[in-house]
C-alpha cells in the first residue's frame, strides 16, 4: 500500500474523500455562533431546539454523574451557560463524529467519552490538592476528540485502515506506531489538524497532537500527560474500543509532568470505574 510522503499529498487525499464528517447544517451553524466574539446563549439555544437529539443529549451529560451539578437542569440555555462555549462545541463535533464511529469503529464512542470524564476528573484532583489549575472542561474536550485521527484513517484510507487494525490485533507495538509504519503518519497528528481546521483553542489541539508523544510536547504539556493518563487508563480498564489491544506500560514521564504517584492514580480508578454504566448518554 502506497505511504502518505508529503503533508500535501495527505490533505489533498483527505480532501477528496467524501464522508470525512462534516458538520450537518444546523451545527455548523451553531459552532459558527459560538465562534463570533459575542455570541448569544439565546440565538444558540434557539438553533439547538431544532435538533432534538443534539440537545437531549447535552442535557443528559450536564446531568451525568460525571458533572455532578446538584440540582437537575432542565433548560438548554442553562446547560449552555455551565458548560461553556469549548466543552459545547466539542460535543456538537463529536455528535456528528461520533455517528461515523459507530459504523466504522464499534467502542470508539465508548472509549472517548470515559477518557473525557477520566481527563476531566484527573484535572479535578489536581485542582483539589493545589498540584495544577488546569481547566477540567479543556481536558473533557480533549479527551472526547483525542482519537478523531482513527475516524479520519477509517474514511480516508479504507484499505490501509483494515490492515492497521489486522496488524494491531496481533503485535504488541502501539496503534500509533503501526499506523506510522503504513502511513508515515498517525491518527494524533491528523486528529490535530482536523481540530486545528475546526477552529478549537491549542490548549485542545497541542494536547491531542501529542498524547502518544508527551515528550515532545512544549506548551500545554501537563494537558498532554493528562490526555496521555487518562486515555492509557481507559484502555487499562477494558473500557470500549480503541483500535488494539496491546497496552503499553504507565507513562512514568507524564506522572513525573504532573507530580503524581501511583497512589493518585489508585484513587483516580476507583472514583471513575463505576462511570463504565454511564456510556450510553452518547446514544
Ligand atoms: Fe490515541
Ligand atoms: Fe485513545
Amino acid at each position: 500500500m502506497k505511504k502518505i510522503d508529503t503533508l500535501d499529498e495527505l490533505i489533498a487525499t483527505v480532501k477528496k474523500t467524501d464522508n470525512i464528517p462534516t458538520l450537518p447544517k444546523v451545527l455548523s451553524k451553531i459552532s459558527e455562533e459560538i465562534d463570533n466574539d459575542n455570541f448569544s446563549i439565546k440565538n444558540i439555544g434557539e438553533l439547538m431546539s431544532r435538533d432534538i437529539s443534539l440537545s437531549a443529549r447535552i442535557l443528559r451529560i450536564v446531568n451525568s454523574p460525571f458533572y455532578g451539578f446538584p440540582q437537575r437542569i432542565y433548560s438548554i440555555n442553562h446547560a449552555i451557560v455551565l458548560l461553556g462555549s469549548n466543552v459545547l462545541k466539542s460535543i456538537i463535533i463529536s455528535t456528528s463524529v461520533f455517528t461515523a464511529m459507530k459504523e466504522t469503529m464499534a467502542g470508539l464512542s465508548e472509549h472517548s467519552l470515559f477518557c473525557a470524564f477520566t481527563a476531566k476528573h484527573i484535572a479535578e484532583n489536581l485542582r483539589a490538592k493545589k498540584i495544577n489549575t488546569i481547566d477540567p472542561d479543556i481536558m473533557f474536550s480533549a479527551g472526547l476528540l483525542h482519537d478523531i485521527g482513527k475516524i479520519i484513517i477509517a474514511t480516508a484510507f479504507k484499505d490501509d485502515f483494515k490492515k492497521i487494525i489486522e496488524i494491531a490485533g496481533k503485535s504488541e507495538k502501539p496503534l500509533a506506531d503501526i499506523e506510522h509504519d503504513i502511513l508515515n503518519i498517525s491518527h494524533d497528528q491528523l486528529g490535530y489538524m482536523l481540530i486545528k481546521e475546526w477552529n478549537l483553542p491549542p490548549s485542545i489541539y497541542l494536547p491531542i497532537k501529542y498524547h502518544h508523544n508527551v515528550n515532545l510536547a512544549d506548551d500545554f504539556k501537563a494537558e498532554a500527560a493528562i490526555l496521555n493518563l487518562a486515555d492509557f487508563l481507559t484502555r487499562a480498564l477494558g473500557i470500549g474500543f480503541s483500535g488494539a489491544s496491546y497496552l503499553e506500560k504507565i507513562n512514568g514521564y507524564a506522572l513525573s509532568i504532573l507530580d503524581i504517584d501511583i497512589d493518585f492514580i489508585k484513587s483516580v480508578i476507583e472514583e471513575i470505574y463505576s462511570f463504565k454504566d454511564e456510556l450510553h448518554i452518547f446514544d
